[in-house]
């Protein structure tokens, strides 16, 4: 143990501790909240707070994930456990104040909770919260709404138990879920019969009915968004406060650079970015080759249409990632690292600037950290506004001012990188995870997941599903339970068609293998991949010839040019796919089409090229019909669903 750095440590740590506080509002104010008006609301709602006299600190915090229910406001009034509002619009916010605030009345109509499990109510119920589950149906959340304060009435509860329609309760499918405040023990499949049980019982004699309790865990484990919609990111105070550099001050403390690769080692942790190769053995790579310099990237580079995912935690913890990469610039012997974010994220940018200028203001970026006589540093570029400037090698000419193409391999960036010097190149949720890893022990982290496939990933879930959003779950989930579990299914009742993962280098899993759980192994068998975590969700009324060319489209127009399998491949087949999509492909079409494939993914320079074809590969091995039926319709069956597509018609009965 180093005595120094840990006294150091201690003292800066001890220094940021504030008292604790009992009541506060968080604002949540990432680039998709703001979007929706979350400053405007940060203004009104510190305003009205001070004029209505509350001591209550209004904050701003990144995303929570529920994007679908954007923005969002959580409350905290004393004494009372945090209640997350979303769709909050200004006269919201004014009631969060004059009611939540001044009257204790929670909203009706604005309540966000998860699968909590509870199976204890230990004091009085202050609140009977409902909600409608039923995926198909009418909404009847009213009617139970009415019929508890009718019962509770009954009983001579309504002045004290008040009962309130929640927006979403995180259980789909549960029929009417019934959340008992402040314990959280929750029943689902409550039947109006249930109602005067729950409150003789429940409500009554505080004891819980085990047939309707709702007991199991929920899918979800955070920890690369551990503290994502709960600190303030623009503040390193308040992220100390939740951990931050914590687990850097223990390696920086007590821990060798081969002892922190070791952990990580035994963590299992694989590239998030998109190859997955393993984090441990990549930084052992770097560590090796003797060096008078060597370099740490991170890659925050995220241009796959559809994801956020890495803006996400960037705009919500930038600390998570800054701390994960100064952990792999000790462990490979590094002093200096860059962030390369996408220039077309500016509030990340602006909170990974603000990090790093209080890490530095702090001692804990520089000369000497905490006393230990590791230095190190670290600067932002941005991006050049390529898709292929993501490859590392691309990437890494991009750092240096030369264009953003990408060179052959070997030599990898572990030996021969930025500035010809060994280089470590991670992904934004790969470093994210790093700090959780060392605090917690690898073995924690391997114990969750599945097969090769260890710890958890964040999937950013959008298309044609209800609730939009990100969720994070240990591998091995099925792709069924994020959709249906988490997400609460797919929109308008349509059918699911399939899921498409990894974005334009992924693949399209069909409804029917939406069981299979999510590891790299198994996506990379349906001939998918688990990429960055994208997962875009199609009905029954998309076309996956249409798919298949839209993700093509994206390679072909983001093509560096540099080599000809992907320039003349990608182009050769994208107009074969539009050919066919018009009702002006023959049957030999499809043969050419997986002919020029196979050369893309055997012949092109980088993974753009050499995954460009999957979408196309994958739509052909799953959904073969639907080419065959444009071309043995020809133009008027494309005339006919072209035309149904634009009217948002059901297409099956079109055609
Ligand atoms: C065309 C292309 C774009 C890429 N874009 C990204 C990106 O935006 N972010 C990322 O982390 N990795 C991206 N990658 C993967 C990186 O090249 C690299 O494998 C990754 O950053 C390594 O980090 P990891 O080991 O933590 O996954 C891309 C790869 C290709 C071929
Ligand atoms: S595969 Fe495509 S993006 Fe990659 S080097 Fe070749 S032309 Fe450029």
């Amino acid at each position: 143990m180093n005595k120094p750095v840990d006294a150091a440590w201690k003292q800066l740590r001890d220094g940021c501790a504030a008292a604790p506080q009992d009541a506060w509002i968080r604002v949540g104010m990432d680039s998709g909240g703001i979007a929706a008006g979350a400053e405007r609301l940060f203004e009104r709602l510190a305003r009205e707070v001070a004029a209505a006299g509350h001591a209550v600190p209004v904050r701003r915090v990144g995303s929570r994930g529920y994007a679908f229910a954007d923005p969002l406001v959580e409350v905290k009034s004393a004494g009372n456990p945090p209640v997350l509002y979303g769709r909050v619009d200004d006269e919201t916010a004014s009631a969060i104040v004059s009611e939540h605030l001044g009257k204790g009345r929670l909203l009706d109509g604005h309540i966000l909770g998860s699968r909590r499990r509870a199976v204890r109510i230990d004091g009085p119920v202050s609140a009977i919260l409902v909600r409608d589950s039923s995926l198909q149906g009418g909404d009847k959340t009213e009617f139970f709404r009415a019929s508890f304060e009718a019962e509770l009435k009954e009983h001579g509860f309504l002045e004290t138990v008040q009962v309130v329609g929640a927006l979403d309760l995180g259980l789909y499918d549960e029929g009417l879920v019934v959340r008992l405040l402040p314990s959280g023990v929750t029943y689902t499949n409550v039947l109006s019969r249930d109602i005067s049980r729950i409150v003789a019982e429940s409500v009554a004699k505080q004891t819980v009915l085990d047939h309707l309790l709702w007991s199991r865990p929920d899918p979800q484990v955070r920890v690369v968004l551990r503290n994502c919609g709960i600190i303030d990111p623009e503040s390193i105070d308040d992220a100390i406060r939740h951990g931050a550099y914590e687990a850097l001050a223990g390696a920086l403390a007590g821990r060798t650079p081969e002892q922190v690769i070791e952990t990580v080692k035994t963590s299992g942790l694989r590239g998030r970015g998109g190859a997955g190769y393993p984090t441990g053995l990549k930084w052992e790579l770097t560590r090796e080759p003797a060096a008078d310099r060597k370099y740490v990237i991170c890659n925050a580079d995220e241009g796959d249409p559809g994801a956020f995912m890495d803006r996400s935690v960037l705009e919500g913890d930038p600390h998570a990632v800054f701390e994960g990469l100064m952990l792999a610039a000790y462990a490979i012997g590094a002093a200096k690292g860059y962030f390369y974010i996408r220039a077309e994220y500016p509030l990340a940018v602006k909170r990974v600037s603000l990090a790093i200028q209080q890490a530095r203001e702090r001692g804990l970026l520089g000369d000497d950290i905490l006393g230990s006589g590791w230095s190190f540093d670290a600067a932002i570029r941005l991006g050049a506004g390529a898709f292929v400037c993501g490859e590392e090698t691309a990437l890494i000419a991009s750092i240096e001012g030369r264009r953003g193409s990408p060179e052959p391999r070997p030599p990898y960036p572990s030996v021969h990188g930025l500035f010809g010097k060994p280089t470590c190149i991670n992904n934004v949720e790969t470093l994210a995870a790093v700090p959780w890893i060392i605090a917690a022990g690898g073995e924690t982290y391997a114990a969750l997941g599945s097969g090769k496939s260890r710890g958890t990933k964040v999937f950013a879930v959008t298309g044609k599903v209800r609730h939009a959003q990100l969720v994070e779950v240990p591998m091995g989930t099925s792709v069924r339970e994020i959709i249906f579990g988490i997400c609460g299914g797919v929109q308008d009742e349509v059918p699911i068609k399939g899921v498409q993962t990894g974005g334009p280098s992924g693949g399209i899993i069909p409804e029917k293998h939406l069981d299979t759980p999510i590891t790299y192994e198994n996506l990379l068998e349906l001939g998918s991949i688990m990429g960055s975590g994208g997962m875009l969700v199609m009905n029954e009324n998309d076309c996956m010839v249409d798919v298949a060319a839209f993700y093509l489209k994206f390679c072909v127009d983001e093509s560096c040019g540099k080599c000809a399998p992907c320039r003349v491949g990608g182009y050769q087949l994208l107009q074969l796919l539009l050919k066919i999509s018009k009702g002006k492909g023959r049957p030999e079409d499809l043969a050419q089409i997986r002919r020029i494939c196979r050369t893309m993914q055997c012949a092109s320079l980088c993974g753009l090229g050499q995954t460009a074809a999957n979408p196309v590969l994958s739509s052909l091995r799953f959904f073969e019909e639907e080419y065959l039926a444009y071309i043995e319709g020809g133009i008027p069956y494309a005339r006919k669903l072209k035309k149904a597509m634009e009217e948002g018609r059901n297409l099956k009965d079109a055609v």
